[in-house]
């Protein structure tokens, strides 16, 4: 575990393995910041030609290793990017953390003298070096040396909310990163069950009390769960609904989660190609994010009530899988042709929103890796938003602004109801033959369950939930944690 301390103390005198300074570029001039202190200085009246032939460019990001040991103690300098704004913002503050952190070599310790004269600086100065340093290396023989200590320099460093804003960006960071370990995790370790005890286990963990009740297939079949199991009878690994409670007095707001919890994700009979089914493992990432979530504003103590809904299948081919052609009786009574076992996912959320409503909260919030056609839309780093409410739609991409994530509005068109109403099969169409807009007729189909009178919102985070290419600032490779903080950040707000 690393330990963060905040200290106020001069990036020159500190005691650490390595210091990090941040550097802007303003016109053609790079200049360190925070600017009035001896190295910064130095830096910058001595080496700023100099840094330019390093090939420091400033942007935010791009970590540059210096020989420290004379303008510092530290015997180790990484110059972070901030970006060429006069003000720099959080973002590029938990970029340059991040990426300070992930290149830090073999440091142990670490200061970092980033701006953080601010509450929120040093809380994005925080989030970004614990997300940086996330590795995931428990089927590692040899682990990476962990960062062990990060001392976050600033004159608030005896500042009591300043403490609180170092210890909730941990709260923040750590969620994120079990949300990223659940992802990692091999599908032949991580299936409905393992799942489910996984979130037993952190609740146990935790101080805050967010109850946890697993339903298995039993209870599931004999309730009516036919979206849950008709997704998972392909599957030796029977499926679960996991549901997560966090209940505290006085709360301000009802918030319910729904998570797309599909372990692996084959196609099922309608199966993907070997390459499509390669990453397929991160297809349970909405689960993750709302699960996680879930734990984090328990932690907190937010005054607000969150119940959270992790839809656990594993989407698998057998002489016992849903066919395309299969009518399923949903929770809730409503019938759906199924035509293609590949957009599962949409089957199982559908009865997690039906079992959400039934809490009658303020608003139901589901989190999927749902639809490719989502990533064409918006590519790797921006999830979409849905909705039936446009309040709650602008509120959501706001949010994840401030919670440095990338977030943008998507439409429900009025042709898209008409696609889920088509058959004369059943009640409902599961798949829109025709290929365009998937991620639009997707959420149409989930919002036929959503209760009269409930704002409801559909995250679909097929693009940004699971990172193939290389780490960039505080992102690694494979699971992001993406919605975890947007999610927090909602119920921060919700709770004021
Ligand atoms: N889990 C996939 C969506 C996905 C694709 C997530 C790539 C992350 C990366 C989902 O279950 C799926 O297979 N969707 C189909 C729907 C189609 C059959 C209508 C898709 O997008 O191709
Ligand atoms: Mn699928
Ligand atoms: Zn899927």
């Amino acid at each position: 575990m690393t330990t963060v301390t905040l200290r106020n103390a001069s990036p020159a005198s500190v005691k650490a393995d390595a210091v990090v300074i941040g550097v802007r570029s303003v016109g053609d001039d790079l200049l360190t910041a925070p600017e009035g202190d001896g190295v910064a200085e130095s830096l910058e009246t001595g080496a700023a030609g100099t840094l330019k032939r390093l090939g420091v460019s400033g942007k935010p990001g791009d970590v540059t290793k210096l020989a420290g040991g004379t303008s510092t103690k530290a015997p180790v300098i990484l110059l972070a990017g901030l970006g060429d704004d006069a003000e720099v913002d959080l973002e590029s503050l938990r970029r340059a953390a991040g990426a300070a952190i992930r290149n830090r070599g073999d440091a142990k310790t670490v200061a970092i003298a980033l701006p953080a004269t601010t509450d929120e600086q040093i809380r994005a100065v925080v989030e970004g070096a614990l997300l940086g340093g996330y590795t995931f290396d428990r089927y590692l023989d040899k682990k990476p040396d962990k960062v062990e200590e990060i001392l976050v320099l600033t004159n608030r460093a005896r500042a009591k909310t300043a403490g609180h804003a170092a210890a909730a960006a941990q709260v923040v960071a750590e969620a994120v990163n079990f949300s990223r370990d659940l992802v990692n995790t091999p599908p032949n370790d991580l299936y409905p069950q393992s799942f489910a005890d996984a979130l037993k286990d952190r609740s146990r963990q935790l101080k805050a009390k967010v109850t946890v009740t697993v339903l298995d297939e039993r209870t599931l079949a004999s309730k009516g769960y036919g979206g849950i199991m008709g997704v998972g009878q392909g599957s030796e690994r029977q499926p679960r609904l996991a549901r997560l409670s966090y209940k505290p007095p006085r709360a301000k707001a009802h918030i319910a989660l729904v998570g797309k919890g599909i372990t692996f994700d084959s196609g099922g009979l309608s199966i993907k190609t070997g390459s499509g089914m390669m990453t397929m493992k991160c297809d349970m990432a909405g689960a993750a994010a709302v699960s996680s979530a879930v734990f984090a504003i328990a932690e907190l103590g937010l005054p607000v009530r969150v119940t959270g809904y992790a839809c656990l299948a594993e989407n698998m081919p057998s002489g016992a899988a849903t066919r395309p052609g299969d009518v399923l009786k949903m929770f809730g009574g409503k019938t759906v042709e199924v035509l293609n076992t590949d957009a599962e996912g949409r089957l199982v959320l559908a009865d997690g929103i039906s079992t959400a409503n039934g809490d009658k909260p303020d608003v139901i919030i589901d989190v999927a890796t749902l639809t490719g056609a989502c990533m064409i839309a918006l590519g790797r780093n921006t999830y979409g938003v849905f909705s039936n409410d446009e309040d709650l739609q602008q509120e959501l991409t706001r949010v994840a602004d401030r919670a440095g994530e990338r977030a943008w509005a998507l439409p429900i068109p009025e042709e898209m109801h008409e696609k889920v109403r088509s058959t004369k099969i059943a009640d409902l169409s599961q798949h829109n033959p025709e290929p365009w807009g998937g991620a639009l007729f997707a959420a149409a189909f989930l919002r036929e369950f959503v209760a009269d009178g409930i704002p409801w919102a559909h995250l679909d985070i097929a693009g940004p939930a699971f990172n193939e290419g290389s780490p960039a600032g505080y992102t690694p490779k494979g699971g992001t944690g993406t919605a975890v903080r947007t999610l927090i950040q909602l119920a921060v707000e919700r709770a004021r």
